[in-house]
């Protein structure tokens, strides 16, 4: 066994029969008679399993014993050509080692199915399924996707902070990051807390967006995005919401907000085609097992114009709806995701890119519009996710943008840096946040956003 070198179950599957071979990975079933055993094996490399056909008589009891579901073997053999029917080809094994067992007594992922919420519990065992196998390499490829787009197109990816002092949404969702000693933390005479003696020397918290930071990238290098994980202290228990999420953020200069939204399209509809290229075995797999339309979906979506709308529009068009609403429906308000979905899904039945949104429910570095009332906003709307992205043209006047910091009250202090991109040399500029495992949501098929993200992190959960 030892001369051979591991070919993985992928290649394998397309090899020809007729040589000797080396597979590892974990025993996904095992099935015979006294005879002989049939085991399937996976090693993550792909959905399909390889399968082994072992001459009992060769082996002994001893060893077959230990391979049952979960256990992890490797297994040198020739290929040779499948009876059965399902592969191609299979392994005749001729040498098996056993690298870790599996108790079937204690074992908790056995061949039955399980539910979504069960494997959440055991999330570090659940990547061993076909369901998380499957998404977890679509996470990959998209990530790959994204930064072969961004490359292509000659943006240069910036890494923005993780730990920053300035709250890039404004809105107070921001966990703090300290190290001073909560129990006693030192104060200052008028009896607040004393952040000069924190680790930073003031008060900082895990970045919510690096958009500020990355403003200040489009400002010299013209096109960067950033791609890394942001953090929401925001108390939603939503299928669609995690406090710990990853983000692509482009950010362009000289790009108004029709030049925007035409990336962002763009960029949407390359990343699904790339999935549909690149990963149809788990797309296939996820199409039958939990969403028969998803294939079909992501193939319009491709194909599909987006709509685009202004927010004043689309309130007219949810008036007139007739639809029960939970949340009720007026010019001002913050559209919900079933005001969201209404429109994609019942009205125009395709994506929706919404803008000019009333300033007041929106970020204070938008563009302002004439009209003193709307900013020129945009936020993509995604058939059963809802808002898949955000973003906006930014206001480059640094008169405007000034009155708006002091209009809602924001702390001058930590902004200055930013200012100064309008200072000094401002042209107008525009960007974007997608959210990660909403793309995820979307080109998977699955339905709550725990289950597009290796270890979630959501209010009341912070296992592993
Ligand atoms: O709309 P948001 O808050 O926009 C920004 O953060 C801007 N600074 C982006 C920019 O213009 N550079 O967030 C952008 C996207 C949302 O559309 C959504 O897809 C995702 O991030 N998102 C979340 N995803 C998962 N869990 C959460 N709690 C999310 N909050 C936002
Ligand atoms: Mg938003």
């Amino acid at each position: 066994m030892e001369t051979l070198t591991r070919t993985k179950v992928k290649a394998l599957l397309k090899e020809e029969p007729g040589k000797e071979v080396l597979a590892k990975g974990w025993v996904r079933t095992k099935r015979g008679n006294k005879n002989v055993a049939f085991i399937a094996l996976n090693d993550g490399s792909t959905i399909n399993n390889i399968q082994i056909v072992v001459d009992v008589a060769n082996f002994g009891d001893e060893i077959l014993k230990k391979i049952t579901t979960g256990a992890c073997i490797g297994v040198s053999g020739m290929l040779v050509a499948s009876m059965g029917s399902g592969q191609a080809v299979e392994i005749q094994a001729k040498e098996i080692t056993v690298y870790g067992e599996a108790d079937p007594n204690t074992y908790p992922l056995q061949k039955k199915g399980h539910s979504l919420e069960y494997l959440r519990s055991i999330a570090h065992l659940r990547p061993r399924t076909n369901t998380f196998g499957a998404v977890l390499r679509i996470r990959h490829a998209m990530a790959f996707a994204i930064h072969k787009y961004f490359n292509e197109k000659g943006f240069v990816y910036l890494h923005t902070p993780l730990i920053t002092a300035s709250d890039c949404e404004g809105a107070g969702e921001m966990f703090q990051v300290t190290t001073l000693d909560l129990q006693n933390p030192p104060r200052t005479q008028d009896g607040a807390i004393d952040y000069s003696q924190d680790f930073f020397g003031k008060q900082t918290s895990l970045t919510v967006s690096g958009q500020l930071e990355g403003e200040l990238g489009a400002m010299a290098l013209g096109e960067i995005y950033t791609f890394g994980p942001t953090f929401r202290a925001e108390n939603s228990n939503t299928p669609r919401h995690l406090a710990e999420f990853w983000m692509i953020e482009p950010e362009m200069a000289f790009y108004d907000v029709k030049d925007n939204m035409d990336l962002a399209e763009d960029f949407i509809k390359s990343l699904v085609k790339y999935a549909l290229e690149n990963c149809m075995d788990d797309l296939k797999f996820l199409n039958d097992m939990f969403d028969k339309e998803l294939i079909e979906r992501l193939e319009s979506v491709v194909g599909t114009e987006f709509v685009r709308l202004p927010y004043t529009e689309g309130i007219k068009i949810l008036e007139a709806s007739g639809e029960k609403f939970e949340f009720p429906v007026s010019w001002g308000v913050d559209l919900q995701s079933e005001h969201e979905r209404y429109l994609v899904e019942k009205h125009f039945g395709k994506p929706v890119i919404m803008t000019d949104y009333p300033k007041d429910i929106k970020a204070f570095y938008m563009k302002q519009n004439e009209d003193g009332k709307t900013v020129r906003g945009m936020d993509v709307l995604f058939p059963k996710i809802g808002e898949i992205i955000g973003g906006s043209e930014r206001e480059s006047s640094l008169e405007k943008l000034e009155a708006r910091i002091n209009e809602l009250g924001m702390g001058r202090e930590t902004l200055e840096w930013y200012l100064d991109t309008r200072r000094f040399g401002s042209a107008p500029h525009s960007g974007f946040g997608l959210g990660f495992e909403r793309l995820l949501l979307f080109v998977t098929g699955m339905s709550n956003i725990r289950d597009v993200i290796p270890f979630p992190r959501t209010p009341k959960n912070a296992e592993y």
